[in-house]
Formats: C-alpha cells, structure tokens, sequence
C-alpha cells in the first residue's frame, strides 16, 4: 500500500511512535489521519500540526472505538489503514516470579495490547470487507516473537497480539484485506524510558527513533509484508528460537542473569 490519498486511523498517536507514523503518512500525502488517544490533548497538538483529527479515546473500550470508526467512516466515506499502535509496558512486581504482575496489570495489558487490536478489527472490518480492501497494521513488538525479559505480562499480551494478527491474516486475506505487524526492539520513546532506558535488554542490538521506525513502517507497507522488523536481526533471532526452542531458552536465562549481574 502506498499512503498517498489514503484515509488512515492511528491510536496511540498523540507520542512515540504513533506520533512518528502521524507525521510521516501526512508527508506521504495521506488524505486524512485521525489521531486517536486517550491523552486528548496530546493528540489535538499531533492532529493541528498535520492537519488532522484528534479524537479521545480509550482504545480498550470498545463502545468508543466503534463510535470513532463510524464518525471517521461519516467523514471520509471508508478506512484505508487502520494502525492499532497505543500500547502500554510494565515489569514483573517481584524480580524472581513471573506470576507476581497484579490482576489490573495483566487486565490492563490484555486490554490495551490484545483487546484493542480486536476492537479496531470488529469496529473496522465490516466497511472493509464491504469494498473489498483495507489494511490493519498492528504494532505489537520484538517481544511477541521473542520474549521481555522482565515482563510475563508484556510477553504474554504481546504473543497474544501476533496469534490475534495472524488469524486476521488467514481469516480475511482472500477478501481483499491486508495485515501487517510491527515489531521493533528499543525505540526511544517515553514507554522505553519508563522501563528503565536504553540499557535494557532489549535494547542491546541499538535503540531506534520513532522516525527510522515510521520509515520501516512504509517500506513495510509498500511491500505489503507481513513482518515489519526496523531491527532486522529480530529475524535471525527467530529464527533461532524455531530451530532450537530449548537453546534458545537457554540463552535467554544467560541473557537475563547478565542484566541482573548474576552471570
Ligand atoms: N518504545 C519501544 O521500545 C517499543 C518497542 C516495541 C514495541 N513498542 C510498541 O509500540 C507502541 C507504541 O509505543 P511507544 O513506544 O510509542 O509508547 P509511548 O508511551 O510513547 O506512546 C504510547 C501512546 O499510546 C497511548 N495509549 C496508551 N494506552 C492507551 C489507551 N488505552 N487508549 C488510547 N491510547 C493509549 C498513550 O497515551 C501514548 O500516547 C506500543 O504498542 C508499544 O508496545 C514500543
């Protein structure tokens, strides 16, 4: 897909990346972009400076996204692309137990990094699937195919996310209807600098700006892959996991005695 005259929805784009994303589809020459979030005021300074729409929402309440996708549906007459990027991060409460996130951890994670992909999707599929066409890109994170060191509830809403992504994929492909997900490793935004910055982890292959990720995200599109990985070596690293899960698991229990200065 190329953006260009395109009618786009971005969530999570009042900051990071969502903002970059806004920014650079409305370089691109898109013909709308609605700036969705739940930071109203932030995504009123996005929609001014580029010329588009704030709306405030909170993406994990369904009754709000379907009342969004029916007014920009009003407005523009359709949806093109369908970003679905708000997202929320958080570690483990005990450093030794990853059953140790409280229940309103993990239901806040399953609500914004899993439930809200599937309410863009019901709130948006019936328009796409009408006219043959429509694109959802879902970012979700290096994370969903590798693992967060330090985070069960982020790796498990992240995992989630790709087997939510990939039965979109097999289930509306033969309608016209295209899906991508993005999954980078450290970006520099506030959620990285919330975790604990730049050196964690996940942020040991180089730590990206929002505008090199918008810019993968639009050769992402244009190739129409599944797959958009600004670390490209996020590949290699799955691929090592498929081959052989056990070592990789090892490898991963160095990797996280090393950050805790126990290796
Ligand atoms: N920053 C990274 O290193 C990194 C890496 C991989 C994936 N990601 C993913 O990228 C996406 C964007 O994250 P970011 O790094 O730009 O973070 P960010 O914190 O800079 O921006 C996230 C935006 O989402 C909004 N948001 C959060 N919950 C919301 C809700 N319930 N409803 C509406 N809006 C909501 C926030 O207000 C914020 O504007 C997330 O899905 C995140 O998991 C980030």
């Amino acid at each position: 897909m190329n953006v260009q005259g395109k009618i786009v929805i971005v969530t999570g784009g009042a900051d990071g990346i969502g903002a970059a994303l806004c920014r650079r589809f409305a370089k691109a020459g898109a013909a709308h972009i609605a700036v969705v979030d739940r930071n109203g005021e932030g995504a009123a300074q996005v929609a001014a400076e580029i010329g588009g729409k704030a709306y405030t929402v909170d993406v994990s309440d369904y009754a709000a996204v379907a009342a969004m996708v029916a007014a920009v549906e009003a407005d523009h007459g359709r949806i093109d692309l369908f970003c679905s990027n708000a997202g929320v991060g958080g570690g483990d409460a005990e450093v030794d137990n990853a059953a140790s996130a409280p229940d309103d951890v993990w239901a806040r994670g399953w609500g914004v990094n899993v439930m809200a992909h599937v309410y863009a999707a019901r709130a948006a599929l019936p328009g796409m699937i009408a006219r043959g066409e429509g694109y959802f890109l879902n970012t979700v994170s290096a994370a969903g195919l590798l693992s967060q060191i330090g985070s069960a509830v982020y790796s498990t809403t992240k995992h989630a996310a790709i087997g939510f992504a990939e039965s979109l994929a097999i289930t509306e492909g033969d309608l016209g209807i295209k899906v991508s997900v993005l999954c980078p490793q450290g970006v520099d935004t506030a959620m990285l600098r919330a975790g604990g910055g730049s050196a964690q982890p996940q942020n040991l292959d180089g730590v990206l700006t929002p505008e090199d990720v918008a810019e993968s995200v639009l050769a992402g599109l244009e190739a129409e892959s599944f797959l958009i990985l600004p670390h490209p070596v996020v590949l290699t690293y799955m691929q090592r996991k498929t081959g052989d899960y056990d070592r990789w698991l090892g490898g991963m229990r160095r990797l996280r005695a090393k950050v805790l200065g126990r290796g």
